[in-house]
């Protein structure tokens, strides 16, 4: 990857780039017990005060409930074009089947008719890791029923928003959400161990075709997609130990997810026996079809890369991170290497699978420690990653990979998960005491970026 970055332009990137942010229900609406919405798991994940740094909870989170209509001006002040948001499940069905909570469903119309009006085009995810929890009560992404729950969700959306709304996108994160919500336990539900593990996964690979299907069928010219996080997997040492590591951690956040839904079923290395653990040993064939949709985009989700040692202790992979501080490179305050040609390169490598059709890069982003001088707030290290990594997109477009659009994680501060509020991402400074909005100057590096 070469040119400099002066040179950076977002006219560079094509007349019908889109160019957004994207937020997620849990982490920005807020108005968790109010308008008949039921709870999610990470309402009772943060209750008992010790699963959440800080102990934040996101009862209220941005207030973007209420406060949406001057967000979305925010975003078109900033330049962008569009907007990614995400449908808490639990506000249209707050038993996650059942009845439909009518207020839920007028919240989305008023905040898509809004974009509308602004003329932000809407990407709506309709899976972005917040559970109902009346469906965690009966085993959530570890109950085969699962499929049939998360179909009926994905009819009710469709159906509802499905003339107003172009742009889905069904999963967020599949690796994610299985690996620290139903393996490490560090993410809601909490949940441990391979035997609960397993089954989220091949529920989920199921869900991200199955849900696709549906909004296909329900939603005429809809422009279908799935995101996927991606990290560069780099062995420690050129011993084979840590090679055969890195490629074991490799298959499980790089291609466990994305594989199945290409077409391609679960990766077959000998290491992990999926197909196997899936109990899928006769029926592969059939499996292989139900976890296999066309596409129209693929979503990136890109931060770090990482580090593998060989690490016999660590159960299943037996691997283990050699952290960005330990290396001395440079990485956020989150601790995690900043590295934009990998992301260059991560994005040719998703590219070269013949199946992937079109790529959006539906997010990217940094915490930095911000600090407010003057009510200014000079995040220059933060301006510096997204000049870097855009840079990286662009030397990837430049070279015939299909890119479609980049949307920066995110508008503003919100509840980064188990991080609680102290993780800020946002282009837009938010004040947790008093919901106030203060802009970055890497929104305003935005602003100027898109509007030269
Ligand atoms: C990916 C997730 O989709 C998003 O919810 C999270 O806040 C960012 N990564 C940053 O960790």
């Amino acid at each position: 990857m070469s040119s400099s970055l002066h040179h950076l332009k977002a006219t560079d990137f094509g007349k019908n780039f889109q160019w957004g942010v994207a937020i997620a229900a849990a982490q920005n609406e807020g108005a968790a017990n109010q308008y008949g919405r039921g709870p999610s798991i990470w309402d009772v994940f943060s209750r008992n005060g010790n699963n959440i740094k800080g102990k934040g909870k996101p009862t209220i989170a941005c207030d973007f409930y209420h406060r949406y209509k001057d967000d979305l001006l925010l975003v078109k002040a900033l330049g962008f074009n569009s907007f990614r948001l995400s449908i808490s499940w639990s506000r249209i069905l707050p038993d996650g089947t059942g009845k439909i909570n009518k207020e839920g469903i007028d919240f989305y119309h008023r905040v898509i008719d809004e974009c509308i009006k602004l003329e932000l085009t809407p990407y709506v995810t309709l899976y972005h890791w917040d559970l109902p929890y009346e469906l965690e009560k009966k085993g959530g992404w570890t109950n085969y029923f699962i499929n049939k729950w998360f179909n009926r969700f994905i009819t009710v959306c469709a159906e509802a928003y499905g003339s107003k709304v172009k742009n889905w996108i069904i999963l967020n994160e599949p690796f994610a959400y299985t690996s620290l919500g139903y393996m490490l336990g560090t993410h809601a539900p909490g949940k441990k161990g391979i035997d609960n593990f397993f089954p989220s996964v091949h529920h989920t690979t199921i869900a991200q075709a199955e849900g696709a299907r549906i909004i296909r069928q329900l939603v005429p010219y809809a422009y279908i997609g799935t995101t996927f996080s991606f990290s560069e997997i780099i062995p420690h040492s050129d011993k084979k130990e840590d090679i055969q590591a890195a490629n074991r951690v490799d298959i499980l956040m790089n291609r466990l997810f994305i594989e199945p839904a290409l077409g391609k079923g679960y990766p077959r290395e000998e290491t992990f026996r999926l197909t196997e653990r899936m109990h899928l040993h006769n029926k592969e064939w059939k499996y292989i079809e139900r976890l296999h949709f066309d596409f129209d985009f693929i979503g990136i989700q890109y931060y770090f890369p990482l580090v593998i040692k060989y690490n016999s202790l660590i159960p299943l992979v037996q691997a283990s991170e050699v952290k960005a501080k330990t290396r001395k490179v440079p990485h956020t305050d989150m601790g995690w290497e900043i590295n934009a040609d990998s992301f260059y390169r991560t994005i040719k490598r998703i590219w070269s699978y013949d199946a992937v059709k079109e790529i959006i890069i539906t997010e990217n982003g940094s915490y930095f420690k911000d600090e407010i001088r003057n009510g200014v707030i000079d995040d220059a290290a933060r301006i510096n990653y997204f000049q870097q990594h855009l840079q990286a997109v662009l030397a990837a477009k430049n070279e015939g990979v299909n890119i479609k659009g980049y949307f920066a994680w995110t508008l503003m501060d919100n509840f980064e998960w188990a991080e609680g509020y102290n993780a800020r991402f946002g282009l837009v400074h938010v004040d947790f005491n008093t919901q106030l909005r203060t802009i970055k100057n890497s929104g305003y590096w935005f602003r100027d970026f898109l509007s030269a």
